[in-house]
């Protein structure tokens, strides 16, 4: 635990934020989250159940610094039970605060549990979100950022300001809803979100045909002239991969869920189910107000004019208000577009980050393989029920959370380690409880191929993986000869386009029960995940920290 220092502020507010400064300059952050249903906070004005913090839809932002501690004291103001996962934070030695169905149990109604984890060693933009029971599609979700320590330089000059941006689909009907009807094989109801909201705000200058209500508020970010902002754009949403673009405006992609890459120069910007980046923009144009647009991907928006999310780029002596059309972005149905500007994300080899040393000294350009998984996603009938399956096996989730079973029997009698196949499809499908081994400090590749006809979108908790290929059709040894094994970016989601596979390695030295899954929530939901246990035998509390003083028990 950090050493507590001198300093101390207080700001007041809806949330109370006490930071203590530390000797060695990471510091201890403490949160008191208050969650509940806040009907003021709905963003279209539907009567619909909207999980707030602090009253506030999104929640607070989280805003560390590297190897920073936070302790967030959740009190669960729902009706029924709840957790929060960091998305990307990479838990070091710790997964007992990962917060997913699998790391820890639920905090009850009523209930408070603290959660108290460090941002060891990582820079970047994040988010968080409530993980369990469908309830991301409600909200209770917000941005973290983990700064840079003052002694390492940003590889770029300091914007004028940052702004979080978190962009994603949104229901109009209640989670509650949505979530029953999902696992029904026979129902129209695909589940199709119905808009896409900006910050927790519905598209600017589109009163929904259903709201009669006032105007419904939209977004707005204030620029001036001359300057350079940095936009930290997540999406949170439940399905939709968006094209994030700015009128007239480009941007620099600088940074992605806490790595730097090579800067590059884009109109428009692909953000996937889960994932984060950053990007500069400078207000160079006539100052007037521009639209902010984010609109799906393998989607006609001609078939639903609601899904486009817009925003607002105020300029301070803005002389007119929006107006032009929308900003055209490329062909969603375009996978050249999408999978070239993806590989084209490539890491900055010679710039610090959380660590002086450049973020290329640690390279995949020479490692030895120690395990493959080939995992192929679909979808199937499971005893009546629709469920997501990865190699024909759709997760299980146990009473007991596997961390808690691993810790007090071993594993005994919830899971069965083995039984999952990594590298072949199940001959029939199956529910099972999926854990499978990952070699300790050794290197795992992982393909994902994806058999259904969205961008799935994959996330791996505890660890950062290196993005070493995008391909269409099938997957075999000899794909590898076309690998980028020079600059891949490291990041924690990855996209798997339609009908193709995407690769990543990961070097598993963080020992811990981790969650591989879908970022699409109805995919998730539904067993596309599975856990990888890295275990390391050491009893030493510095290789692997023992479970938290106020450990919750279930099951
Ligand atoms: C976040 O923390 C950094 C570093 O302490 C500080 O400079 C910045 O003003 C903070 N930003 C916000 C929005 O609180
Ligand atoms: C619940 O909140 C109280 C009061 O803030 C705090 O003292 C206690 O440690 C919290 N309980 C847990 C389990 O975090
Ligand atoms: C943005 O600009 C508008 C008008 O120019 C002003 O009313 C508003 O307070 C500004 N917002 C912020 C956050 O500065
Ligand atoms: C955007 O740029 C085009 C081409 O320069 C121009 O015709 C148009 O008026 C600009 N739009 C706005 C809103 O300034
Ligand atoms: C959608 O509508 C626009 C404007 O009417 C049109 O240019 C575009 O081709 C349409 N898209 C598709 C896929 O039909
Ligand atoms: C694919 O897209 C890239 C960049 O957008 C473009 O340069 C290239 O010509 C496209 N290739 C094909 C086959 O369309
Ligand atoms: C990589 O980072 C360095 C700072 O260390 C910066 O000077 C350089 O421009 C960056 N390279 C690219 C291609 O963005
Ligand atoms: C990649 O790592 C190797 C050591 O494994 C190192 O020799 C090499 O310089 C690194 N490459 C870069 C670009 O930093
Ligand atoms: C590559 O790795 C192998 C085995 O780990 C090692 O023997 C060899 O020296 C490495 N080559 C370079 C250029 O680092
Ligand atoms: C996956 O399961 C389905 C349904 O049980 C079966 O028809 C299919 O053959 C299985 N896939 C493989 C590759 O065995």
């Amino acid at each position: 635990m950090a050493f507590l220092g001198h300093l101390r502020w207080w700001i007041l507010g809806a949330a109370i934020v006490v930071i203590l400064c530390t000797g060695a300059g990471a510091i201890d952050i403490f949160l008191e989250w208050h969650v509940a249903f806040n009907p003021t906070a709905q963003p279209l004005n539907l009567e619909q159940p909207v999980i707030t913090i602090n009253g506030k839809f999104p929640g607070p932002l989280i805003n560390a610094t590297t190897n920073d501690f936070v302790h967030v004291n959740v009190f669960n103001g729902l009706d029924e039970p709840l957790l929060f996962t960091w998305n990307g934070i990479q838990q070091r030695l710790n997964s007992w605060q990962d917060g997913v169905s699998g790391t820890n149990c639920p905090i009850l109604p009523g209930t408070n549990w603290t959660y108290v984890f460090q941002t060891k060693d990582q820079i970047g933009t994040f988010f968080y979100f409530p993980s369990i029971n469908f309830q991301k599609a409600a909200g209770g979700y917000g941005a973290i950022r983990v700064n840079n320590r003052i002694v390492i330089n940003v590889p770029f000059p300091k914007p004028k300001a940052e702004y979080d941006l978190l962009i994603g689909d949104w229901y109009y009907d209640s989670y509650k809803l949505i979530r029953s009807l999902m696992s029904y094989p026979d129902v129209a109801y695909h589940g199709v979100p119905d808009t896409i909201l900006m910050n927790g705000k519905g598209p600017y200058g589109r009163p929904l045909s259903i709201s009669y209500e006032s105007l419904i508020s939209y977004e707005s970010f204030n620029v001036t002239k001359g300057k350079t902002y940095r936009f930290r754009i997540s999406n949170i949403g439940t399905t939709f991969s968006l094209n994030f673009r700015i009128q007239n405006h480009s941007m620099v992609i600088v940074e992605t869920e806490g790595s730097y890459t090579n800067q590059i120069t884009v109109d428009s910007l692909d953000v996937h189910v889960g994932q984060s980046y950053s990007v500069l923009v400078t207000a160079d144009q006539d100052e007037k107000d521009y639209y902010m647009v984010a609109t799906p991907k393998m989607f006609d928006v001609n078939d639903s004019i609601s899904l486009v999310g817009i925003g607002v780029l105020h300029y301070s002596n803005s002389v007119s208000q929006v107006g032009g059309p929308l900003p055209a972005g490329p062909d969603p149905f375009d996978s050249n577009f999408t999978v070239t500007q993806a590989r084209s994300i490539r890491w900055n080899l010679t710039t610090g980050a959380a660590r002086p040393n450049p973020q290329g000294t640690f390279n995949v350009s020479n490692v030895t393989l120690a395990q493959t998984f080939v995992l192929q996603n679909s979808v199937a009938e499971i005893e009546g029920s629709a469920r997501y399956v990865v190699n024909n096996v759709s997760h299980y989730t146990p009473n007991t959370p596997l961390k808690l079973a691993d810790y007090f029997r071993n594993g005994l009698g919830v899971y069965q380690l083995g039984a999952f196949p990594t590298r072949s499809v199940n001959k029939d499908v199956a529910y099972r409880v999926s854990v499978v081994s990952g070699i300790h400090k050794g290197w795992l590749e992982i393909v994902f191929k994806n058999n259904l006809d969205i961008t799935d979108s994959w996330h791996l908790d505890g660890f950062g993986f290196y993005v070493v290929g995008f391909g269409f059709g099938d997957w075999d040894e000899s794909a590898r000869a076309s690998y980028n094994l020079h600059d891949p970016v490291v990041r924690s989601t990855t996209q798997v386009y339609p009908g193709g596979w995407t690769a990543v390695y990961a070097f598993l030295d963080n020992p811990g029960m981790w969650n591989l899954r879908s970022q699409h929530l109805r995919n998730w939901y539904l067993g596309e995940e599975l856990y990888i246990r890295v275990y390391d035998p050491d009893p030493n509390p510095t290789k692997e920290q023992p479970p938290p003083d106020n450990l919750l028990l279930c099951g």
